[in-house]
C-alpha cells in the first residue's frame, strides 16, 4: 500500500493510499496471518497440547470465530477508511469504542516485543546454515544460542530495523510484491520437507499424533490455548485487519478474501505441524519440546535430506520473510494511529515505536529460556509465576486478543447496523442478502462472543484450580 497522504487527519476528499489491485490486499492480509505463528508456535503448542485433540479444537475456534472476527475487522477498516481507533470513532461516533483500538496498540507492542526475538533466531539459523550447515545442530545448540546474550539481541535488532526501515520507506508495496512470490515458494518448501520426514521410518505416529484425537486431553486450558492461538495466527484482535483493510477498494468481496486467509493460513500450519511431528517420533523425542521444536527438530531432518544445507537455508530465509510480512503488520496499526490520530509525522511515528518495541523486546529475547540472562525472573500470574516471555505472550494471546476480539462482535451487534456491514462484507455491487452472509452475522454476533466470553471464563477458572 501506499501513503499519498501526510497531513494527519484524511478528509473525505483526499485520497488516502489503497491496494491498487484486487490481489494487492488479499497478498497483504496473507502476509500478515501465515508467519510463525503456522511454522514456529503452532506446532510446538499442539505438541504440548496433546496433538489431534488440540487440532480438532483449533479448527473449530477458526471456523466459528476466527474467521467470522476477520471478517468484522475487514468490514470496519474498510468503512471507517482510517487506523482502527478511528474506525470504531467514525462508524459510532461519541462512545467508548475505539478504547478497543487503543487496546490492540497495547497488545501490538507485548506481540512484536516477543515476536521480534522469534524472528531473529530464524534469521540466525539461516545464517547458520550458510556459515556452518546443519550437521550435527540440535537442542544444545539451540539452548547455548538462546541463553547468550549478545547473539539473539542482535539478531533481535536487525528483525526490528528491518520492520521500521520498510515501514519509514514505504515501500511495505514492494514487500506485498515479493509475498506473492514467497507463499508459493515456501509452500513447495514445506512439501519437500514434509515428504522427508513422511518416509523416515516410523514417521507415522507423527501422523497418528496429528489425526488420531484422544479427548481426554481437551480440559479448560487447551482450549483457551487453541481459541488464543486462533486469534494469534489469523492477526485478529487487535487492529492490525481493520488497519490493512483501511487501504482497500470498496468493490471488493471481503467475505471471500477472509475465507481465502483462512484457508491458506490453517493449511501451512497443518504442513508445518506434518514436517516437525513424524521427525519427532522416529527420532524417538518428545513431542512437548516447547519453543525450541522447530529449531531442534528441522536441522536434524535437514542433515538427513539430499541437498540439506540448500534447502535449509531457503527453508529458514523464506520463513524469515514470512516473519516480516507479519511483523510490518503488527506496527503498522500502531504507525497509523500515531498519524491519522495524533498528528505525528510517518516517520517519526516509525522510528520511535519501532525503537520502544525493541527496547521492550531485549528482557523477552532475554527470558526466552531458564538459562537466559533474564530466564528465571517471574511475573506473577493467575495462580503461578511466568517469565517474560511467556508473559507477553500469554496476556496478549491468550486474553488481549481475545478480549479485542469479543468487543469487536460486541461492536458489530450493538454499535452498527445489519444492513449497512453486510454491504460491506460483499462490497459495492455485491449481493447483501447472500446466506453466507446471514451465516456471518450470526456467528459473529451471537455464536463468537459467547464462545469467546465461555472459554476466557472456564479457562481462567482451570488456571486459578492448576496454580
Ligand atoms: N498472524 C501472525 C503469525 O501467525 C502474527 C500476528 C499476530 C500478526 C497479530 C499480526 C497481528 O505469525
Amino acid at each position: 500500500m501506499s501513503h499519498e497522504h501526510t497531513s494527519a487527519t484524511p478528509t473525505e476528499h483526499q485520497v488516502r493510499g489503497q491496494f491498487t489491485t484486487k490481489i494487492g490486499f488479499a497478498l497483504a492480509a496473507v502476509g500478515s496471518a501465515v508467519g510463525l505463528g503456522n511454522i514456529w508456535k503452532f506446532p510446538y503448542i499442539m505438541g504440548e497440547s496433546g496433538g489431534a485433540a488440540f487440532i480438532l479444537v483449533y479448527l473449530i475456534c477458526i471456523a466459528l470465530v476466527g474467521i467470522p472476527v476477520l471478517l468484522a475487522e475487514f468490514v470496519i477498516g474498510r468503512h471507517g477508511q482510517t487506523s482502527a481507533v478511528g474506525s470504531f470513532r467514525k462508524i459510532a461516533p461519541g462512545k467508548p469504542w475505539w478504547l478497543n483500538g487503543l487496546l490492540g496498540i497495547v497488545a501490538a507492542f507485548f506481540i512484536l516485543s516477543f515476536y521480534s526475538a522469534v524472528a531473529g533466531w530464524v534469521l540466525r539459523y539461516a545464517v547458520l546454515g550458510v556459515t556452518h550447515g546443519y550437521e550435527g545442530v540440535g537442542a544444545d545448540q539451540f539452548l547455548g544460542f538462546i541463553d547468550s546474550i549478545g547473539g539473539p539481541v542482535i539478531f533481535q535488532f536487525v528483525v526490528m530495523f528491518l520492520t521500521g526501515a520498510i515501514i519509514f520507506a514505504g515501500i511495505e508495496k514492494g514487500v506485498e510484491r515479493v509475498a506473492t512470490w514467497m507463499m508459493p515458494v515456501l509452500v513447495v518448501l514445506l512439501l519437500l520437507v514434509v515428504l522427508r520426514a513422511l518416509t523416515l521410518p516410523g514417521a507415522g505416529a507423527g501422523v497418528a499424533f496429528m489425526f488420531k484425537p484422544d479427548f481426554s486431553k481437551i480440559d479448560g486450558g487447551v482450549i483457551l490455548v487453541a481459541l488464543g492461538h486462533a486469534f494469534f495466527t489469523l492477526s485478529i484482535g487487535m487492529g492490525a485487519m481493520i488497519t490493512y483493510a483501511s487501504y482497500v477498494g470498496k468493490k471488493q468481496n471481503l467475505g471471500t478474501t477472509a475465507l481465502t486467509v483462512g484457508a491458506m493460513d490453517t493449511g501451512i500450519a497443518i504442513l508445518a505441524g506434518l514436517a516437525i511431528f513424524p521427525a519427532v517420533f522416529a527420532f524417538g523425542m518428545e513431542p512437548d519440546a516447547g519453543p525450541g521444536l522447530l529449531f531442534i527438530m528441522l536441522p536434524e531432518l535437514f542433515a538427513q535430506m539430499p541437498l540439506g544445507r540448500a534447502v535449509g537455508i531457503a527453508f529458514f530465509t523464506l520463513v524469515f520473510i514470512a516473519a516480516l510480512t507479519s511483523t510490518i503488520s503488527i506496527l503498522e496499526p500502531v504507525v497509523t494511529y500515531l498519524v491519522d490520530d495524533l498528528n505525528i509525522g510517518r516517520h517519526v511515528a516509525t522510528a520511535v515505536s519501532a525503537g520502544i518495541i525493541y527496547v521492550i523486546g531485549i528482557p523477552a529475547c532475554l527470558s526466552a529460556h531458564s538459562g537466559g540472562l533474564l530466564g528465571e525472573v517471574k511475573i506473577p500470574f493467575l495462580g503461578g509465576g511466568l517469565s517474560i516471555f511467556d508473559f507477553l505472550d500469554t496476556m496478549s494471546s491468550k486474553f488481549m486478543l481475545p478480549i479485542g476480539g469479543l468487543i469487536t462482535c460486541l461492536f458489530i451487534a450493538i454499535a452498527w447496523n445489519r444492513k449497512a456491514a453486510s454491504q460491506e462484507v460483499v462490497g459495492e455491487g455485491g449481493n447483501p442478502g447472500h446466506p453466507l452472509v446471514s451465516l456471518w452475522y450470526y456467528l459473529t454476533i451471537v455464536v463468537a462472543p459467547l464462545g469467546v466470553l465461555a472459554v476466557l471464563i472456564y479457562g481462567i477458572r482451570e488456571l486459578l484450580n492448576k496454580g
